[in-house]
């Protein structure tokens, strides 16, 4: 069993997908090493490729008003992607690059062992739901995977496009949170 630094270490050097060749840097994660609460993304951006951080563009400052309004900090909360390289121009990630990527996610999902993993946007849903999960249909939705509780909601950058989805995106973020407050008291 890998540390969480030995698994980023590795992680730094990857070549097992092609978007190592285009990457500026590998976007590993960050957040609590034993946080209760996950948040998982697509892959990196352009600031996240250019800084190694995830969420830390625009979408990212969404979610970090979304993770204070819920009373939380960045630093209490563990937040990854389903890919850890940058996809030229922003495109989805392919299958093959998410197959080969998801490997890093779940040893890194084992090692922190979160209560809730909420899910950002439909290709975080669909390689960890299930190909056939539509966003729009199950989002907002409590779904449980082994002993983790999930929960998908809207990529914040969606949000940012749409206004409208902008209050399904915030009671979503609460349903996690009262999921989560359910597990502490029990
Ligand atoms: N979008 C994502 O899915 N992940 C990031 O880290 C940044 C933007
Ligand atoms: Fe390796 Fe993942 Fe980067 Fe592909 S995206 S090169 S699998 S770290």
């Amino acid at each position: 069993m890998y540390s969480l630094s030995e698994l980023e270490q590795l992680c730094r050097k990857c070549k097992k997908c092609r978007l190592w060749t285009t990457r500026k840097n590998v976007v590993f994660g960050e957040g609590a090493k034993n946080a209760d609460i996950m948040f998982i993304g697509e892959g990196p951006g352009e600031q996240e490729d250019m800084l190694g951080r995830p969420f830390v563009g625009k979408a990212g400052k969404l979610l970090d008003k979304g993770i204070e309004a819920l009373g939380l900090s960045r630093e209490s909360i563990y937040i990854a992607n389903i890919v850890k390289c940058r996809p030229p121009g922003n495109r989805v990630p392919e299958k093959d690059e998410a197959d080969s990527c998801i490997e890093y996610l779940r040893w890194q999902v084992k090692l922190i062992d979160p209560k809730v993993i909420v899910l950002l946007g439909s290709t975080a849903g669909r390689n960890i739901l299930g190909q056939d999960f539509r966003i729009t249909r199950q989002r907002g939705t409590l779904f449980e995977l082994g002993k983790f509780k999930i929960v998908p909601t809207y990529h914040p950058a969606a949000v940012l496009r749409d206004d409208m989805k902008k209050a399904d995106f915030w009671s979503d973020l609460k349903l996690a949170i009262k999921i989560y407050e359910q597990i502490k008291n029990c």
